[in-house]
């Protein structure tokens, strides 16, 4: 079912300064930082050979990833991203299973302007898992 590893998101406190370490220490491509207010975070890309790394920072009030951040205040993995190939048969085949799907259960449209869900971490080994249409 799952397909190639889309990204790997780290929850971040200064988006900022986590692009610099990107850009300036590990010398990978960093895009500008780019909000997505209606996710409720700010994202920066990092584009590597064979997948990418998404930082996120919170955005406003109610971030999702505010309390990562407070169990989490160096920041750490939030994420992992697997891309499917039909995002609403994949969630139908994980909900049969048993699988919890995250918010209302309908794909929305994620920061690659693509569809995405969220599944529960207590499914999937303690990792939130992000499943993206290829
Ligand atoms: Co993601």
């Amino acid at each position: 079912m799952i397909g190639r590893l889309n990204h790997v998101a780290i929850a971040v406190r200064d988006i900022a300064k986590a692009a610099q370490v990107y850009r300036d220490t590990l010398g990978a491509e960093v895009s500008a930082v780019e909000p997505q207010p209606e996710h409720g975070v700010n994202t920066v890309f990092i584009t590597l050979p064979n997948t990418k790394i998404e930082l996120i920072e919170p955005l406003g009030e109610n971030s999702p990833i505010a309390k990562f951040l407070e169990r989490n205040p160096d920041g750490g993995i939030h994420h992992i991203c697997y891309e499917v190939s039909d995002i609403r048969s994949a969630r139908d085949a994980l909900k049969r299973q048993g699988a919890r799907v995250l918010g209302d259960g309908e794909p929305k449209v994620g920061a690659h302007g693509k569809p995405v869900l969220f599944l529960h971490p207590k499914d999937f080994c303690g990792t939130l898992v992000e499943l993206e249409q290829a």
